[in-house]
C-alpha cells in the first residue's frame, strides 16, 4: 500500500467505521486498529500520517476506561482525540469533528496526500497479488454476487489464467444469472471458468423438504460438497480467493465492540485442503467494492446487484420446492426486476422480489374456473437489514407488474403486495 494513511484507534466508539469512511471520502486512506496497539506495531504500519483516538459509548470495559499506551504520543505522528482529553494531542473534540475540522487535521496537521482512489488501489493490489501468488494457482467460488465478482475481476487482472473460477448453478439462481456470469467472465474477460450444472442434484436433495432451516442447511452443505469435488479434480492450487470486505473484518471483533459476529467465509472445506487465503477486498467498504468493480470494467448490473440470499430462490419458493413453482418465482421475479428498472425504482428500492407460496386459490380464466398459485410482491428499504420498511409503490407500477405476471407466468392466478414491515415480518418469507 503506497497511499498515505490515517489510523483510527478504537477507544469504544460505535462510529469508527463512519469516521474511516469520512476520511476516505476526503481521498485519504484510513484503517481502524485496537486501542492497545503497541507503538512499534503502529510505527511498522505503512505510510501513517496521523492518528485519531476515537473514544465513545463503549469506552468503559469491566468498569475500567480503556486507554492507549502513552508512548503512542511519542511516535512522531500528529494525534487527534475524540472524547479523550489529554494535553499531548494536536486537536481534541468532545464529539466527532465536522468535515472542515477533519479536513484541517488530515491535510494541515498530518500533511496527508489525497491519493486514495480505486485506480491506485487496483495498481497496488495487482502488484501485491502477483508477489503473493507468484506462479501458483488460486481457486475462487464465483457466485455472481458483487464481492466474488469483483475479487474475480481483480485476480484476472493480476494473474489471468492462474485464477480458476468455479460457478455452481444450484438451480435457485435468478433468471439469466448463471448465463451472465459465463458471458462476463468466460466470454468477455477470458477467465478460466468451470461451470457446474448442479440443478438436478440440488433439486433432488431438496425434494419433499418443507422446513426452511433444513432447506438452508441442505443448500449450504451441498454447495460445499460440489465445490470440494471440483477442487479435488484440480492440481496445483495453493490459494483460495475470498470476497471478505472491511465491514466483515470490523464486525469480527474489536476489543470494545458489543456485537461480535464471527468473520464469515466460504468455510467448511476439509482441513486436508490446505489453502492459503487471498482476500484482496478486505480493506474496502461496500461502496468502494462497487467503485472498484466499475473501474475493472464489470457491468453496472453486476456491480449494483441487489442483495440476494445464499439459498437463492429456494427460500422464496415456500415449503417443499417444486419445479413448477420455482419457475413461477423465477419468471415473476424477472418481470418485477424489469419493470422496476424501467421505472428507475431499481436505484431507489433496497431489495425487491417475488414469493410463491405452496397453496392455491380459486380463480377464473377464459370463462372457466382455475385453481392456481398466488405471487406475492415484496419491496423493502433498510439500512442494515435488521429492520425494514416497505416501499410505498405507486398503484400504476403495481398494476403493470400484476398484469404482466398474470399474463406471462404459468400456474398463477393472483398477485398480492406484502405491506408488512420488519419487525414483525422478516424481509424474506422463510
Ligand atoms: P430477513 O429475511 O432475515 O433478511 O429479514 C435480511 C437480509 O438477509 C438476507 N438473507 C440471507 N442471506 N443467506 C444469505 O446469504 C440466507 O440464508 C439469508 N436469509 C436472508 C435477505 O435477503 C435480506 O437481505
Amino acid at each position: 500500500m503506497k497511499q498515505d494513511m490515517i489510523v483510527i484507534l478504537d477507544l469504544g466508539s460505535t462510529k469508527n467505521a463512519a469516521l474511516a469512511r469520512e476520511i476516505r471520502a476526503l481521498g485519504v486512506y484510513s484503517e481502524i486498529y485496537p486501542h492497545d496497539i503497541t507503538p512499534d506495531a503502529l510505527k511498522a504500519l505503512p505510510n501513517v500520517r496521523g492518528v485519531i483516538l476515537n473514544g465513545g459509548e463503549n469506552r468503559v470495559v469491566d468498569g475500567v476506561a480503556v486507554d492507549v499506551d502513552p508512548a503512542i504520543y511519542d511516535c512522531g505522528f500528529p494525534v487527534m482525540a475524540v472524547d479523550h482529553p489529554t494535553a499531548k494531542c494536536a486537536k481534541q473534540f468532545a464529539a466527532l469533528p465536522t468535515e472542515d475540522e477533519l479536513r484541517a487535521f488530515v491535510f494541515d496537521d498530518c500533511k496527508a496526500e489525497a491519493n486514495w482512489n480505486m485506480k491506485n488501489f487496483i495498481a497496488d493490489q495487482v502488484e501485491l497479488l502477483r508477489e503473493q501468488i507468484g506462479d501458483k494457482k488460486v481457486l475462487l467460488a464465483l457466485s455472481g454476487g458483487v464481492d466474488s465478482s469483483v475479487v474475480a475481476a481483480l485476480l484476472i487482472k493480476a494473474i489471468g489464467k492462474q485464477l480458476v473460477c468455479v460457478h455452481v448453478n444450484h438451480g435457485l439462481m435468478r433468471k439469466d444469472e448463471s448465463e451472465s456470469v459465463i458471458r462476463v467472465f468466460r466470454d468477455e474477460m477470458n477467465a478460466n471458468l468451470i461451470y457446474v450444472d448442479a440443478v438436478d442434484r440440488f433439486l433432488g436433495k431438496l425434494e419433499g423438504v418443507a422446513d426452511p432451516e433444513r432447506k438452508r442447511k441442505i443448500i449450504g452443505a451441498e454447495f460445499i460438497r460440489v465445490f470440494e469435488e471440483e477442487a479435488r479434480k484440480l492440481e496445483g492450487i495453493e490459494f483460495l480467493g475470498q470476497g471478505t470486505i472491511y465491514p466483515d473484518i470490523i464486525e469480527s471483533g474489536t476489543k470494545t465492540a458489543k456485537t461480535v459476529k464471527s468473520h464469515h467465509n466460504v468455510g467448511g472445506l476439509p482441513e486436508d485442503m490446505n489453502f492459503e487465503l487471498v482476500e484482496p477486498l478486505k480493506q474496502l467498504f461496500k461502496d468502494e467494492v462497487r467503485a472498484c468493480g466499475l473501474e475493472l470494467g464489470l457491468p453496472h448490473s453486476m456491480v449494483f446487484r441487489q442483495p440476494f440470499p445464499g439459498p437463492g430462490l429456494g427460500v422464496r419458493c415456500l415449503g417443499a420446492i417444486t419445479r413448477e413453482r420455482l419457475e413461477a418465482v423465477r419468471e415473476s421475479d424477472a418481470i418485477l426486476r424489469d419493470e422496476f428498472e424501467k421505472a428507475g425504482l431499481d436505484k431507489k428500492v433496497w431489495q425487491y422480489f417475488t414469493i410463491v407460496p405452496d397453496f392455491k386459490s380459486v380463480g377464473v380464466r377464459d370463462n372457466a374456473r382455475c385453481y392456481d398459485y398466488p405471487v406475492i410482491i415484496r419491496a423493502v428499504n433498510t439500512v442494515d437489514a435488521m429492520t425494514a420498511t416497505i416501499e410505498r409503490l405507486d398503484w400504476d407500477i403495481l398494476q403493470k407488474v400484476t398484469d404482466r405476471i398474470l399474463k406471462e407466468v404459468k400456474n398463477v392466478n393472483r398477485v398480492c403486495y406484502d405491506i408488512s414491515p420488519k419487525p414483525t415480518a422478516t424481509i424474506e418469507w422463510e
